[in-house]
């Protein structure tokens, strides 16, 4: 057993980790507030290889590994949670599917300009009576002639207003259930998509989601991604990976907690002495420290996993809802370690706080990543 990175996983790390503190460090307090879209970031981001870390290069991505994609991701999002998951969003759900499911045409046209950045992507699953219970989706696609014809709404959809591509799953055969769920490729300035008002949300706001809907949006038959009727392993295979994604993201969010809650503790005075020196506030540092420890090991080992081409679909569940509740246990606990001036704008954890919240939402919520835990358990 190994538990070194490789020279060039060190290297990703090491350059996310500079970009963060010389890029988004200054910046990640206005996104917030302004809940900006950090354009020129995400380009820089697409200069470093990081819109596509794991993709071939010949598709136009970085060609490293899904660890250096962890490590790279918990970089950004230590720094802003909301670039964070613009990256990850990109990396695993948009171009991971077309990797592993896009024709070689796919591949040239559509991916690779993803790949490398110059376009965005977004993953259109979620739809206002079909969260969880994927299959109660509404959204159809009817063939006719050479194009499919899409009808339906998705909302809550990160990146879908700064998007040009979205990978968006509809019904072709509603009687086969989720085995008539299919996936597509749709341009996002087609006649016929169109996205409504941003989201006014907790947290991550320098991410923008939206609804997209679609009424008689045609696409042409060669964007149907996968075979038809794959539509639902398409999704909860794209999820598996995702989910390391989202899992990488709390990571970062835990561990801006953790930073920011030691530096308050040595600084500030209480009973004559720094914070650091009381008991309660050690083992709130110490409690923090060792969940976020293990959830990166749970993260790295589900990524590991992928890479080496071995079923990861229980290991990035058990990352994910473990480093979730882990961010949301940091931020709550470095918050109480700040107590008042924690509460104000004036300190980074509020946000974190904030930002934290969701990975206990998106890409599936705790609950259903314990549904998946357990049903590979109990099969
Ligand atoms: N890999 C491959 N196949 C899988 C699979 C996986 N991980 N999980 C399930 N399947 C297959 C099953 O083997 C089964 O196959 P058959 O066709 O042979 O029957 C089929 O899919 C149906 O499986 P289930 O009966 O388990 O399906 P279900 O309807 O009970 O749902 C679920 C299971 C785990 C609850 C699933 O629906 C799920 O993950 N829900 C959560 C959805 C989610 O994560 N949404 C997030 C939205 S995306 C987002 O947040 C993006 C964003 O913008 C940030």
């Amino acid at each position: 057993m190994n538990f070194d990175f490789t020279e060039e996983q060190i290297m990703v790390r090491d350059t996310a980790r500079e970009f963060a503190a010389r890029e988004l460090d200054p910046v990640a307090a206005k996104l917030d507030a302004e809940g900006e879209f950090p354009a020129d970031k995400v380009a820089m981001l697409a200069e470093m290889g990081f819109m596509g870390v794991a993709i071939p290069e010949q598709y136009g991505g970085g060609d490293m590994d899904y660890v250096s994609y962890v490590l790279a991701t918990e970089e950004i999002s230590r720094a802003c949670a909301g670039t964070g998951v613009i990256m990850s969003v990109n990396n695993s759900l948009v171009c991971d599917p077309l990797v592993k499911y896009g024709t070689e045409e796919q591949k040239k046209e559509i991916l690779a300009p993803l790949a490398a950045g110059e376009k965005l992507g977004c993953f259109g699953l979620t739809e206002p009576g079909a969260g969880s219970d994927v299959s109660s989706m509404k959204t159809n696609a009817v063939l006719q002639g050479d194009e499919w014809i899409l009808n339906g709404e998705k909302n809550f959809i990160t990146n879908a207003p700064n998007s040009q591509f979205a990978i968006i799953f509809a019904y072709t055969d509603k009687d086969a259930k989720h085995r008539g769920i299919s996936a597509f490729i749709v341009p996002m300035d087609i006649d016929g998509v169109s996205c409504g008002p941003k989201e006014h949300k907790l947290g991550i706001k320098a991410s923008h989601s939206s609804s997209i809907f679609l009424e008689d949006a045609k696409i042409p038959k060669s964007y149907l991604l996968g075979e038809l009727g794959q539509g639902f392993k398409v999704a909860m295979t794209t999820l598996d990976a995702g989910r390391i994604g989202i899992a990488s993201q709390a990571l970062g969010i835990a561990r801006a907690s953790l930073e920011e809650g030691v530096a308050f503790a040595k600084e500030r005075q209480a009973f004559g002495k720094p914070i650091a020196r009381l008991q309660a506030i050690q083992f709130k540092v110490a409690d923090i420290a060792t969940r976020l420890d293990a959830a990166r090991l749970l993260t790295l080992r589900a990524a590991y996993l992928k890479d080496v081409g071995k079923p990861f679909s229980k290991e990035s569940a058990m990352c994910k809802v473990f480093a979730a509740e882990a961010a949301s246990y940091a931020a709550t606990e470095s918050l109480q370690i700040h107590g008042g001036y924690g509460y104000t704008t004036e300190y980074a954890v509020e946000r974190h706080f904030r930002d934290a919240r969701i990975t206990e939402i998106y890409e599936g919520t705790s609950e259903i990543q314990r549904v998946v835990i357990a049903s590979n358990l109990l099969r």
